[in-house]
């Protein structure tokens, strides 16, 4: 598994230092080129999500947790050039990546900061719309995350969450090893693999009003990158599970193996992980 970097702030609300980040996938270039792929798959329905949530002239837009890209572009398009994007990320790796994507693409009212945002009581209410994007299924903190989202947007104005569900995320025909495999990457993952099913609540929470919320399936089969992405987290996690489960190196082969096998199989499909978009007003 890649380095992961963790950030701390003091909140004055609780006085206590607060650790914001342990992101598990960490900052590998191929963590890189797997969020620039997914940025490519999740496109169309970023811009339907943006292009439902109404901004200003000149509209003033956060990114938290933008990666290597996130939605920067398609917040740039839309706030035009006499509007302005910040993306903030806490791994200096992935705003190097950010800094690259917005030179390539000449976005002139992007700027990205290696920031985490700040906490409730020192946020300023400044943006039109601050966005998150797979931010909060990485993290144990997303009501900590979503409040302050919340305190830095100006009244009136917008918080967007996209997060993955992993309830729907099954392969057909089903299979133990698949089955094994998922439940004990949901215990190692770090944060709650089923919150999209909670951003709507999660929202309300946050104090915001006008609640609304859809979702994206995908569907795989052999040959696709996200096929075998169960895989690909099982190897990302490994040491993870042999040390957080009773898994032994050699379950966790087999499993691995048996699994691979069956996915590559001509009739084996995928269903991806439930892409749930939730959006809300703040008073
Ligand atoms: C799965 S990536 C998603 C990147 C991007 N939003 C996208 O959709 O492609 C999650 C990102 O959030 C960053 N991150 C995690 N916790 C954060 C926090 N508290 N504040 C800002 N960034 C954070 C990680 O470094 C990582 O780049």
């Amino acid at each position: 598994m890649g380095s992961s970097t963790v950030v701390s702030y003091v909140s004055s609300v609780s006085s206590t230092v607060v650790e914001v980040v342990d992101y598990r996938l960490g900052s590998s270039g191929a963590e890189q080129e797997r969020l620039l792929a997914q940025c490519e798959l999740l496109r169309p329905a970023a811009a339907a999500l943006l292009d439902t949530i109404p901004l200003p002239p000149n509209a003033k837009a956060l990114d938290v947790g933008c990666g290597p890209l996130g939605v920067l572009d398609l917040l740039s398009e839309r706030v035009g050039p006499g509007g302005s994007v910040t993306g903030l990320d806490t791994d200096h790796r992935m705003i190097g990546w950010a800094r690259e994507s917005v030179a390539e693409r000449a976005l002139d009212n992007v700027e990205v900061r290696h920031e985490a945002l700040p906490p409730v009581t020192a946020a300023e209410a400044l943006y039109d719309l601050v966005h998150c994007r797979l931010l909060l299924i990485n993290t144990t903190h997303p009501r900590q995350i979503l409040g302050s989202m919340a305190a830095a947007v100006r009244p009136g104005g917008w918080v967007a969450v996209q997060e993955f569900d992993w309830a729907t995320w099954q392969c057909d025909p089903p299979h133990p090893a698949w089955s094994r495999l998922k439940a004990l990457l949901t215990e190692v993952f770090g944060g709650d693999v089923h919150i999209g099913a909670r951003l709507p609540g999660l929202l309300s929470e946050a104090g915001l009003t006008d609640v609304r919320a859809t979702a994206h399936a995908y569907y795989w089969r052999p040959g696709d990158r996200y096929q075998t992405l169960l895989l690909s987290f099982a190897h990302l996690f490994r040491d993870r599970l042999l040390e957080h489960t009773p898994l032994t190196s050699g379950e966790l082969d087999s499993l691995t193996g048996a699994l691979r096998d069956h996915l590559e199989q001509p009739r084996t499909t995928v269903r991806e992980s439930l892409l749930v978009q939730a959006w809300a007003r703040k008073p």
